[in-house]
């Protein structure tokens, strides 16, 4: 059997990205619907012994870097337990955290502590009223404290999140631009992904990042790629010349970056998505307790992973198998 997670197409996967819950305290309008969605119920959930034994199989197959999502996973009951858990496993060298940092404050030293090594926080808009409105309640404070929690316990780099929707936080591109001048932040502007429902409206909310450039060249800022901030994902990352911080742009829309991709998920149900957009799931649950069985599902899941996502829907018309997912991103983990 082979030794690491290599799919069709030659990509090498080594970041498991960890679903370890649906539920969430907020609801994004991107994200979820006003009224919430039916959350899975907690005795199919993958416990934490389920997902340490899921990471140790990995790590022996070169997986090295975790991230912990959800919905919102500071809402998982003991999550410092698991960082610590996982953190343990030879072979683990990154375990970072995709929050909405209404609750991180507080237990940003536990959780440290524990072994979680890098943050990413979503921020859409520097203005208490909109985040409210953006977020159906959020407390823009809470999340300010949680950046500063960040911070103080050496969390670096400390990614924000700002998904762009047109007419709702368009008009901030500058504000939050202005922010990498001062603050050592990296600022990610992500395009809205129409994702796990009908959204047919979505080119009307929907802003492409040359708008982020036209921006800097507007405001006459040099923009330069800069390479220094460590991650594993899709943004391509610049620094206005002078900033101490930078900003990233994350397209999946107008650019998509699945030629480089390297990432697994699982779902807090425990089925592994090969791809964020398609359908495609493999239960783990029956497999935990036999290590190879377990492998083998991982690889079976690889295979069945798409060049990009371009090319699964090109798939759709000759495989019926292959359809879009029916998951939101709080079920993926994004
Ligand atoms: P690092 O670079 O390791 O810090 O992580 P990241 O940018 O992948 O993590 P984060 O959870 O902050 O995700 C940021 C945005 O990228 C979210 O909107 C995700 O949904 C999106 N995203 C993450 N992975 C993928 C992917 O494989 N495909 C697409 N299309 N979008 C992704
Ligand atoms: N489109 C783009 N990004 C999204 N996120 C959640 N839903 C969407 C969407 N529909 C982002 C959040 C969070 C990250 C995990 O995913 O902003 O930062
Ligand atoms: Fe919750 Fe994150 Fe979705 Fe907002 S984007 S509703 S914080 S899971």
């Amino acid at each position: 059997m082979a030794d690491i997670l290599q799919d069709r197409f030659g990509r090498v996967h080594d970041y498991l990205r960890i679903s370890v819950t649906d539920r969430c305290n907020l609801r994004c309008v991107y994200c979820m619907p006003e009224e919430g969605m039916e959350f899975e119920p907690e005795d199919k959930m993958l416990s934490f012994d389920e997902i340490y034994e899921v990471v140790r199989v990995l790590a022996g197959l070169g997986v090295r870097k975790l991230r912990i999502t959800g919905g919102e996973p500071m809402v998982r009951k003991n999550l410092e337990q698991l960082i610590a858990r996982l953190s343990a496993i030879p072979g683990i060298e990154d375990i970072a955290l995709t929050t909405n940092g209404i609750y991180f404050a507080q237990r940003a030293d536990k959780l440290r502590a524990a072994g979680l090594t890098r943050i990413n926080i979503s921020l859409d808009s520097l203005r208490a009223d909109r985040f409210s409105l953006i977020t159906r309640g959020g407390d823009i404070h809470r999340v300010m404290a949680s950046i500063e929690a960040a911070y103080r316990v050496g969390l670096y780099p400390i990614k924000l999140n700002v998904v762009l929707m047109k007419g709702l936080n368009d008009d901030e591109i500058d504000d939050f631009l202005m922010m990498t001048m001062t603050r050592d932040v990296q600022v990610r502007f992500i395009e809205y992904m129409p994702i796990g429902h009908d959204d047919s409206n979505w080119k009307s909310k929907y802003v492409p990042l040359t708008t982020v450039m036209d921006r800097c060249v507007e405001r006459g800022w040099t923009a330069l790629p800069s390479g220094e901030v460590y991650g594993n994902g899709p943004s391509q990352n610049y620094r206005i010349d002078g900033a101490l911080g930078s900003f990233g742009l994350i397209h999946p829309i107008s650019d998509h970056f699945c030629e480089t991709c390297n990432r697994l998920r699982l779902t807090a149900d425990g089925n592994i998505k090969p791809c964020l957009y398609w359908s495609d799931e493999f239960n783990v649950r029956s497999r935990i307790g036999d290590d190879l069985a377990l492998a083998e599902l991982f690889l079976k899941a690889l295979d069945v992973k798409p060049e990009s996502h371009e090319m699964a829907k090109a798939l759709l018309s000759e495989q019926q198998s292959h359809s879009p997912t029916l998951r939101r991103m709080s079920q993926i983990g994004g």
